[in-house]
């Protein structure tokens, strides 16, 4: 019988592209994710190895699952981190820089919209985004007055229809902006992915998150 006698390891992450780009991490460190969250309904993934499983959940909710120790470990993105922290800071180390799901953070706008006068004008901006923290902060440190609008997803459709006048979200290729005829107008800043970890988590258990984390450590080194 394979009995398991050290804890069980639980890593958070989000299906689609974070969990794409682990599971050639976690395979260069000889663990193979047995099911796929695409085929299979269930949100407990178990691995290769017995001492670790996976939590498939929300991109923006990883955080939140490491911050309160369901999860020791999770992987999420800057821009998911810099939002959960702002508003729920204490709790989370972010110790390793996957280098995985890189983007960046960008304003854009319809190409008909001149941004530069706008700004110049002083005029008051609407500006639609899920990184209500991120935009708030940029745009104070720009001396421009926004409203912001607060959006869940397809940002990119709120200046075409007059729900705002500029957006701050994720840009990876452009190739959606472009579809949408929109125009990236500022440079916000880099985003990839973190590895997270629960600070009492690491404290009490580590001996047997360390070889994890220092597992990752050394697969992100082909990303970098
Ligand atoms: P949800 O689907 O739950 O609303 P989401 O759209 O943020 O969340 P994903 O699209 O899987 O979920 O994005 C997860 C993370 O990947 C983001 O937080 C960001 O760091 C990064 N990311 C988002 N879009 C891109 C992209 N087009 N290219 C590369 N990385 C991206
Ligand atoms: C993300 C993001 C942008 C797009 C940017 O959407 O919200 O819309 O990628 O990538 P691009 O510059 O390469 O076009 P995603 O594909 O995650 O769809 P979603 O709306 O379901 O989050
Ligand atoms: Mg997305």
């Amino acid at each position: 019988m394979n009995k398991i006698t050290e804890p069980v390891i639980t890593l958070a992450l989000s299906k689609g592209r974070i969990f794409d780009d682990t599971v050639p991490l976690l395979a260069e460190v000889g663990i193979q994710v047995t099911e796929s969250p695409d085929t299979s309904r269930k949100l407990i993934l178990p691995t290769s190895d017995p001492h670790l499983r996976l939590l498939v959940v929300r991109a923006s909710d990883v955080p939140t699952y490491v911050q309160y120790g369901a999860a020791d470990i999770g992987i999420a993105g800057k821009d998911v981190l810099y939002e959960h922290v702002k508003e729920h800071p204490g709790g989370l180390y972010q110790p390793i820089d996957l280098d995985i799901a890189k983007c960046h953070l960008a304003v854009a706008v319809r190409k008909d919209f001149d941004y530069e006068a706008a700004v110049k004008q002083g005029a008051r901006l609407r500006v639609a985004t899920k990184y209500v923290n991120v935009a708030r902060e940029h745009f104070a440190n720009k001396g421009v007055y926004v409203d912001i609008i607060k959006l869940y997803g397809s940002m990119e459709l709120a200046p075409l229809v007059g729900l705002a006048d500029a957006i701050l979200d994720v840009v990876s290729t452009g190739s959606t902006l472009r579809a949408n005829d929109l125009v990236e107008v500022e440079y916000v800043k880099a985003v990839s992915s973190r590895l997270i970890v629960n600070q009492a988590s690491l404290k009490t258990r580590t001996q047997y998150l360390q070889p994890f984390i220092d597992a990752f450590a050394k697969a992100s080194q082909g990303n970098k």
